[in-house]
């Protein structure tokens, strides 16, 4: 951590008013405290706790956070090249604020991690998402992702279990 902060990644044309940036571990605190009321579905309360400290630790150059004018969380992208299988990148984590959804973001943000994980050398990106987040399903298709599963579970194909006991997964991947 450096007491000037995070300097700015490349700014983005489409989104003027918004500064990227590497996040730091102290960001860890407020990126956790917006998930409920961001992702706002039914059990989901405690997502955060999907999101430890340790990503931001340990994967703060593949991740990106978005601050508005006023230095407010706009949106938060967590990823990274896996260490297990090298040509294979990882999207933990998206969100983006609510008042700034449809505009692109979420895209940028994804653009620009597809754009880096190509560089390192990977060939494939993943992300999963539980099968009542419909929006994140809708989201990921439009990014290029097909889905996999193995059971029909609320209407859509997702690993019965994939997570443990009752936590099914719908699986996205897409080449880069
Ligand atoms: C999912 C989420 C990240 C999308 O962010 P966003 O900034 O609104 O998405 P964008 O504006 O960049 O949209 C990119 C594409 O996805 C599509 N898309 C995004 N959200 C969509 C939705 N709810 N329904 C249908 N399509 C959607 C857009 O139409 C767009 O397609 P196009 O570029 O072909 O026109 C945002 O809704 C969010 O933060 N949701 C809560 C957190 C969450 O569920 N995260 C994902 C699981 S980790």
């Amino acid at each position: 951590m450096t007491a000037l902060g995070s300097p700015s990644l490349e700014p983005d044309p489409a989104h003027p008013g918004l500064r990227f940036r590497r996040p730091e571990e102290r960001d860890h605190a407020r990126v956790v405290g917006v998930i409920p009321a961001w992702w706002a579905l039914p059990g989901t309360a405690n997502l955060g706790l999907l999101l430890p400290r340790l990503f931001l630790q340990h994967f703060a150059d593949t991740s990106t956070v978005v601050e508005d004018g006023d230095g407010d969380l706009a949106a938060f992208l967590v990823g990274f090249r896996s260490a297990s299988r090298p040509g294979v990148a990882y999207i933990h984590f998206v969100g983006v604020r609510p008042d700034l959804r449809a505009t692109g973001l979420a895209r940028t943000l994804y653009e620009r991690f597809f754009a880096a994980m190509r560089a390192s050398g990977c060939h494939r990106v993943g992300a999963i998402t539980g099968p009542g987040n419909a929006a994140s399903q809708r989201f990921h298709r439009a990014m290029g992702f097909e889905s996999s599963g193995d059971t029909e579970i609320e209407g859509v194909l997702a690993w019965r279990d994939y997570d443990g006991p009752g936590e099914h997964r719908v699986v996205f991947a897409r080449p880069l």
